[in-house]
C-alpha cells in the first residue's frame, strides 16, 4: 500500500478528527511529568535531550537532579564538564551531555543567553538536530514544528499502514512529511505531545492498547488487522561483542582511575583502565598488556573480581575485571588524557560508564576484606 495514496485519503475532516480526539485524550489522559509544569523552554530542552535516547521513567530522577543543579542555562554555562557528565552518569550517550553543555555556553557567549527562537539557529548549536529543535520551538514558544522519533513513526506506520520501515533512516524525510501534515497547528506543543504520549501509553510496540485508543476509528492498520504486521522494520544485523579486561591497579592502598579523551564513546568519563582481548589472548594477559599500553605503568593480577556483562547500541561487551598489584613504573598516558590515584570513597566524585558501575559496589565490599584501604 502506498503512504502517499493513502494519506491522500484523509480528508480535511478526518484530519480534524484526529487532531481533536488525539488532543482530548492527553488532555485526560497525560502523565504529569516534571518537564511538563511549564513552557521553560530550558528544561524542555534538557527534557528531551535526555528523552531521544531514554526511557520517560529512566529520565525523570535524572532530569529532577540536573535542573536542581543548574535551575538556569546561565547555571549550566557555568558549570564544569566534568559536573554535568556526573549528573548523566549512567544514563549513556554522554555526547549528549558534552554537546548541551557547549550548546549553553554558546547560547550564552553568542546569544545573550537566549534560546534562538528560529530553527536555523537553534539547528546550529551543537547537538540540535531537527528534533529537538521541533520539540522545543513548538513545546516552549509554540512553533509548528512536528516531531518525528520512534513513537510517532509507529503511530504513523499503523494509522496509515506506511510500507516504508521505520529503521531506514532514508524513511525519515516521508515520516517528517506526513507528520508536518498530520500537525494541530493551533496547538503545534500539545499535539506533538499528544502523538509522543499515543506511542508511548497506548500505540506500544508489542501489544498495543487498541480498544482505549482515541484514534482507533482511523487506523488503517487496525481495519485491516494488521497491527502486528506495522511498523515495518529491517532486520538488524546481529551485534558483535568485545572481550573486555580491565584492572583495578593498587598502589599504596590507591586506586588508579583514567580519564577517556572527550570524543567519541563514554568520552569525558573516567574508568578503570583496561582495553580489548587480542585473539587468542587471555583476559589476564590483555589486562596486563592493555594497562602497560595506557599507563606505562607494569602490574602483576592478584586476583579475578567479576565478569561483567553490557550492552551497548550497536555492540555488548564481557568485561573480565581483575585486582592487579602496582609493580612498578611512572604514569605515562597514552590514550586518556587524565589520570588520579584515589581512595575507595572518592570513587563517588568520578563519572563512569555504566559497566564500571555494575562493579565498583563490588569493590566496596571485598577491598576491605583484603585489607587495603
Ligand atoms: N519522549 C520524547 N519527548 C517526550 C515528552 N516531552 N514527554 C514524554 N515522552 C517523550
Amino acid at each position: 500500500m502506498n503512504h502517499l495514496k493513502k494519506m491522500s485519503e484523509f480528508n480535511h475532516a478526518d484530519l480534524l478528527v484526529i487532531r481533536k480526539n488525539l488532543v482530548h485524550w492527553y488532555d485526560a489522559c497525560h502523565r504529569h511529568l516534571p518537564w511538563r509544569e511549564n513552557a521553560d523552554p530550558y528544561r524542555i530542552w534538557v527534557s528531551e535531550v535526555m528523552l531521544q535516547q531514554t526511557r520517560v521513567k529512566t529520565a525523570v530522577p535524572y532530569f529532577l537532579a540536573f535542573v536542581e543543579a543548574f535551575p538556569t542555562l546561565e547555571d549550566l554555562a557555568k558549570a564544569d564538564l566534568e559536573q554535568v557528565l556526573k549528573l548523566w552518569e549512567g544514563l549513556g550517550y554522554y555526547a549528549r551531555a558534552r554537546n548541551l553543555h557547549k550548546a549553553a555556553c554558546r547560547v550564552v557567549s553568542d546569544l545573550h543567553g537566549r534560546i534562538p527562537s528560529r530553527f536555523s539557529d537553534f539547528t546550529a548549536l551543537p547537538g540540535v538536530g531537527d528534533y529537538i529543535a521541533s520539540a522545543v520551538l513548538s513545546m516552549a514558544f509554540g512553533q509548528a514544528h512536528a516531531v518525528v522519533d520512534a513513537n510517532v513513526k509507529r503511530v504513523l506506520a499503523r494509522l496509515l499502514c506506511l510500507d516504508v520501515p521505520v529503521n531506514l533512516s532514508s524513511a525519515h524525510r516521508q515520516f517528517q512529511t506526513i507528520a508536518d501534515s498530520l500537525l494541530d497547528r493551533n496547538d503545534p506543543g500539545r499535539f506533538n505531545q499528544a502523538v509522543m504520549e499515543l506511542g508511548a501509553l497506548v500505540c506500544t510496540p508489542a501489544v498495543p492498547a487498541c480498544s482505549v485508543c482515541p484514534i482507533a476509528d482511523n487506523c488503517c492498520a487496525l481495519s485491516a488487522a494488521q497491527i502486528q504486521t506495522f511498523p515495518l522494520r529491517l532486520k538488524t544485523k546481529k551485534i558483535p561483542c568485545h572481550r573486555i579486561s580491565t584492572g583495578i591497579v593498587i598502589k599504596n592502598g590507591k586506586l588508579l582511575v583514567t580519564r577517556r579523551k572527550l570524543s567519541g564513546l563514554l568520552g569525558g568519563l573516567w574508568e578503570f583502565p583496561g582495553g580489548k582481548r587480542l585473539k587468542g589472548e587471555t583476559a589476564r594477559a590483555a589486562c596486563i598488556r592493555e594497562i602497560k599500553e595506557e599507563t606505562g605503568l607494569d602490574v602483576s593480577i592478584s586476583s579475578f573480581l567479576t565478569r561483567i556483562k553490557h550492552a551497548y547500541t550497536h555492540f555488548k561487551i564481557e568485561m573480565d575485571v581483575f585486582y592487579c598489584d602496582y609493580m612498578s613504573g611512572e604514569v605515562t598516558l597514552n590514550g586518556p588524557i587524565d589520570y588520579q590515584w584515589i581512595s575507595l570513597p572518592e570513587i563517588q566524585r568520578f563519572a563512569f560508564p555504566k559497566a564500571n558501575l555494575k562493579f565498583i559496589p563490588l569493590i566496596d565490599q571485598t577491598l576491605n576484606a583484603r585489607k587495603v584501604s
